[in-house]
């Protein structure tokens, strides 16, 4: 290794090389993927890797931890070079991944998925489950997650399984730690113990890279940045010598547009009113998820809602679209009708959307095409003597595809073969193209890089302009004032503040959305 050598080269203050990649190379059918890609990364520091939605970094990821294999160029370990069948063989040489998109087994418990592939076995070569049970115990506590490990992973809360994963990566005792958007859905206190993770990994000089899209986090714990365009290095650099902005000039290839401003709102007449909205959990525990709530959407309102997880945010949503009809009670009008959704299907008739949360299992249908997955809402339209006419599938959603410029081969390519975030955009299309009046969006911008965010801030606001009411979800705080006329606060189900757009600062949206233990006394 470099420390040993006789002659130390000036780079080797930085950390010994742990793993390059060297003159990658990746073809797609009608994508160049990843061309002539250097990477290097050492023991000890954090490399984050940067890029618009598309522009590679899932793709080298998934090349360095053994998922497939580069068309041209070598990966080195060590200085000796190495190519992996298949993750598990990354892992077993010390190369640990935790995916973008969650890849655990839903039907299986926690620790079974922990420690897939590789449970501890006795002496006659059976799995050793009370091992197995306190060597999950072991790892869960090092994420700070509290569950119990026989739990099924189906049973847990999507930040909750990012968790599992993560924390099965760091049991492999690893030398390299690859995290693809790590955080997209964990809650602030989990962010900060994957944080906490990270700094005792890099103490124990474990070598990481760390895709985001959120700056913000880059501050706590990125030593390194190399920044990717359509598949190409445009910049490597320390941290501490890159400005905010000339990061986001290198991802875009361009100097991006100032912020975004919002347009001043002019209300209509009110087309969406709840009275006592409540929502009952299936199971045991809190008994109200949505506690009677009553809201009012106006036509051209922006509506943001604001709330820590477990707020009943999702939920409030699920109750407004029709999910849960025998659990929901309370009243509900739109445009003036008193209104009973006994399914989704009549709340679509109703002229409702909803844009879920989680895209793998609500939003898309992997395995099928764009142009199908984007119109799969808004069959009626595509529909023509009975059968779905492909060209007028597309005719829909062409043009959703181009306003936000999602990256993609062809209408036909299958949606699970897009970045995550060109998936996420692909979401909203399909929602738009059924020409809603209402639209619920839960998480718009999850995955979605900083300048796409930008343009969905602006096309919400457009559609906002055209007449539509909006309830937007969001777990970011900044998003939610960026974009909202009017913010709601939930707690526990139920709403414990709301602020017209000019009283809405950040302290008073917070101080509202914490739990009563927690507050600062003021
Ligand atoms: N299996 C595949 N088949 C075809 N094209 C693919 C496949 N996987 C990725 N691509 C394409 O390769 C390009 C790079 O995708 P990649 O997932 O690496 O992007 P990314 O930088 O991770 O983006 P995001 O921030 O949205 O996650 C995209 O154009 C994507 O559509
Ligand atoms: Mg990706």
């Amino acid at each position: 290794m470099g420390g040993g050598k006789a002659v130390i080269a000036p780079s080797a203050a930085l950390g010994d090389v742990v793993i390059e990649a060297i003159g990658i190379g990746k073809t797609f059918p009608g994508t160049r993927a990843l061309d002539g890609v250097n990477l290097t990364v050492r023991a000890g520091r954090l490399m984050a890797l940067l890029g618009e939605n598309g522009a590679g970094k899932s793709t080298l990821m998934n090349i360095l931890a053994g998922v497939f294999p580069p068309d041209e160029g070598t990966i080195q370990m060590d200085g000796q070079s190495v190519r992996f069948a298949n993750p598990q063989r990354a892992l077993a040489a010390g190369i640990g991944i935790v995916f973008q998109e969650l890849s655990l087994i839903p039907y299986l418990s926690v620790a079974e998925n922990l420690f897939l592939g590789r449970e501890p076995r006795s002496a006659s070569g059976l799995i050793d489950t009370r091992r197995l049970l306190a060597e999950s115990t072991a790892a869960l506590q090092r994420v700070d997650l509290a569950v119990d490990p026989t739990t099924l992973v189906a049973d847990l809360r999507i930040g909750q399984q990012q968790l599992v994963e993560i924390a099965r990566a760091i049991s492999a005792h690893v030398r390299v730690l690859i995290l693809d958007e790590p955080t997209s859905s964990l809650s602030g206190h989990e962010v900060e113990v994957l944080y906490g993770v990270i700094r005792e990994l890099k103490r124990r000089g474990v070598a990481l890279v760390y895709i985001t899209h959120k700056f913000e986090e880059l501050a706590a714990v990125c030593d390194d940045v190399t920044i990717l365009r359509d598949g190409r290095v445009v910049g490597t650099a320390l941290f501490r010598d890159l400005t905010r902005d000339a990061m986001v000039r290198l991802m875009a290839g361009r100097d991006t547009t100032e912020l975004y401003q919002k347009v001043a709102f002019t209300p209509g007449e009110e087309i969406l009113r709840t009275r006592g909205l409540s929502l009952t959990g299936s199971g045991v525990g809190r008994r109200f998820l949505v506690d009677q709530v009553s809201l009012s959407l106006r036509r051209g309102e922006v509506v943001g809602v604001f709330g820590l997880v477990g707020a009943g945010r999702t939920e409030l949503l699920e109750a407004l679209f029709g999910l849960h009809p025998d659990r929901v009670t309370g009243e509900l009008v739109v445009e003036g009708r008193a209104v009973r959704f006994e399914s989704p299907a009549d709340a679509i008739a109703a002229g409702i959307a909803l844009a879920p949360e989680d895209r793998k299992r609500d939003g898309l249908v992997l395995p099928m095409s764009v142009a199908a997955n984007a119109s799969l809402a808004s069959l009626d339209r595509a529909l023509r003597a009975g059968f779905v006419s492909e060209r007028r599938e597309s005719s829909y959603v062409g043009p959703y595809i181009d306003r936000f410029r999602i990256k993609i081969a062809s209408l036909n390519q299958r949606v699970v073969d897009l970045s995550g975030g060109n998936q996420q955009k692909v979401i909203l299309a399909k929602w738009l193209a059924t020409a809603p009046k209402i639209l619920l969006l839960d998480e718009p911008t999850r995955g979605i890089d900083v300048n796409a965010k930008r343009e969905i801030y602006a096309f919400i606001d457009e559609l906002a302009r055209a007449g539509l009411g909006l309830i937007v979800v969001s777990s970011e705080l900044p998003e939610v004032l960026a974009l909202s006329d009017r913010v709601l606060v939930l707690r526990e189900g139920r709403v414990t503040a709301e602020f017209a757009r000019a009283d809405a600062t950040p302290e008073r949206v917070l101080h509202a959305a914490l739990p009563d233990s927690s507050r600062v006394a003021s």
